[in-house]
């Protein structure tokens, strides 16, 4: 049997609050219930899920830098240093397993400066626009790739 593959799901500032943040936005169900949909997903696709949150950039920094030989995959979703980490970025760089950017909203029909993903270049691809959904997209994804 081939050993059970392991994703780390990353999220960044303010989706400690997603349920009572902007719910129009970004919809009722918290992080956690995200997290509990991409953990099914991932369990029929025999990946083990492992998920961290911070508000802290460097707290980010550190966690990709050790997923580094223990995670084969990165979901992440950076909330707003999506637009301007450039540290998460170089820190994305240095990983070698696949990295998928994922966003609730479709930051592209919002305002200007949620146009521009500095992690964009740097991840396999991004999912957009689909709310919780998108998770279970990404694990999918990985397990097709
Ligand atoms: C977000 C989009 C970002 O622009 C925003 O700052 C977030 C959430 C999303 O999931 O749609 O915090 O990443």
């Amino acid at each position: 049997m081939l050993p059970m593959s392991s994703l780390l799901v990353i999220h960044g500032p303010n989706l400690n609050l997603l349920g009572t943040r902007e719910p129009e936005l970004y919809g009722s169900q918290t992080l956690a219930d995200h997290i509990a949909s991409l953990t099914e997903a991932a369990r029929a696709h025999s990946m083990s899920v492992v998920d961290m949150q911070s508000n802290s950039e460097s707290a980010i920094v550190e966690a990709i830098h050790g997923a580094k030989g223990v995670h084969e995959a990165i979901i992440i979703n950076a909330g707003a240093l999506t637009h301007y980490s450039w540290a998460i970025h170089d820190a994305l760089r240095s990983f070698p397993g696949r990295v998928i950017e994922v966003h609730l909203s479709n930051p592209g029909a919002r305002e200007d400066f949620r146009h521009v993903s500095v992690l964009s270049g740097v991840v396999d691809g991004t999912i957009s626009g689909f709310g919780g959904y998108g998770y279970v997209l990404a694990v999918h994804a990985l397990a097709e790739m």
